[in-house]
């Protein structure tokens, strides 16, 4: 029988097969049936930094209107104690999914600057999340602003989250930046124990008949793994971080490409939207028949062994791989 268990964060997962942050983990109704499915792990939807920041600004603005209706009474506060705010709902959905699920939890942080929002990571972990992870989800218009300006703003973040907590802390970015591998190194050092890879970038479309540009969410395919794989592949044996990869895991097939190339863990929500949490059992008896044939005895072994450390010729996961899939093109009916 093989060996499903993989580390990731410093846990042993039963799976290398995590439900991601979307609106399925966050419905305490699928906790049940996305650990019986299989899941080695759960993330649970994000909690905002604008959600933190705006609710505390909305606390701000009852206490000022409170004392400026009573001005006789200065001491005077509206009782916004029992205001329950987005972070405490969140706070109780980790205490919540810690009571419920026997799993490793994992809770999520989204922002991009520095602030009094990061204590919420410790917030996170007195509720019982076992691991924060951070999403760093950005979008940088502002000319002034350098790619060195932004990574080091980033750096600075993932340090402050650091140092609020002592659970294992992932990072999750998106795939464009100039020099990843180096970024990589400097969320290390920065104190991440993980690095998710990769956001996927939800770009606007324009809507034709109200000319309004209009957010468009599109579940991903099998088809948008490869930029996770491809850096997975190069920073797999050089990084004492832990890999997951996110975007375009949907089959057994996608997950085992996904560990070859040197993942930990392999994360999956557009698939689990579509199909619902029990498509894990059927990821799972791909990737087990698949390793059954060929003699794999566990995660473990397979994990990494076609990273670019491990291949005889590196250069497929480098610009060669470029030059050589432009002239791969063979045209399949007469060009018109
Ligand atoms: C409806 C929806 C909600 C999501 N919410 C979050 C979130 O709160 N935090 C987060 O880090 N990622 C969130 N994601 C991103 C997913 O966790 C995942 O990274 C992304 O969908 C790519 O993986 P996939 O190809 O398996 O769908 C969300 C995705 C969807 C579709």
């Amino acid at each position: 029988m093989t060996t499903f268990t993989t580390k990731y964060l410093g846990f042993t997962l039963s799976s290398p097969l995590v439900a991601s942050a979307s609106p399925l983990t966050g419905n305490p109704e699928m906790w049940e049936r996305i650990e019986l499915a299989g899941a080695g792990a759960v993330v649970l939807p994000s909690l905002f930094e604008e959600q933190i920041e705006g609710d505390a600004f909305a606390l701000d603005l009852a206490r000022d209107q409170g004392t400026e209706s009573f001005g006789e009474a200065l001491t005077y506060l509206p009782d916004v104690g029992s205001v329950e705010t987005d972070p405490d709902r969140h706070l109780t959905l980790v205490e919540e999914a810690r009571e419920r699920l026997s799993i490793p939890v994992i809770a999520s942080l989204n922002g991009t600057t520095p602030g009094g929002w990061v204590r919420y990571a410790r917030h996170l972990a007195d509720a019982g999340a076992q691991a924060i992870e951070l999403n760093l989800y950005d979008v940088v218009t502002d000319p002034r602003q350098s790619a060195g300006d932004v990574e080091r703003r980033y750096i600075e973040l993932v340090e402050a989250v650091r140092a609020e907590i002592t659970i294992p802390l992932a990072v999750k970015v998106g795939p464009w930046f100039t020099a990843f591998a180096h970024f990589a190194a400097a969320l290390q050092n920065a104190g991440a124990d993980g690095l998710v890879l990769f956001n996927r970038l939800y770009q606007p479309d324009i809507d034709l008949d109200t000319l309004e540009v209009t957010p468009r969410l599109e579940l991903s395919t099998s088809a948008e793994l490869r930029l996770p794989l491809h850096w997975i592949g190069v920073l797999s044996g050089t990084t004492t971080c832990s890999l997951a990869a996110t975007t375009g895991a949907h089959t057994g097939d996608d997950a085992l490409k996904l560990l070859l190339a040197g993942a930990d863990a392999v994360m999956t929500t557009s698939a689990l939207l579509r199909r619902g949490p029990e498509h894990l059992i059927v990821m799972e008896a791909e990737m087990r028949a698949w390793m059954e044939e060929r003699d794999y005895d566990s995660v473990e072994q397979l994990k990494g062994s076609i990273s670019r450390r491990n291949v005889p010729d590196p250069e497929v996961y480098e610009r060669a791989n470029y030059y050589q899939a432009l002239h791969s093109w063979k045209p399949t009916s007469p060009a018109r």
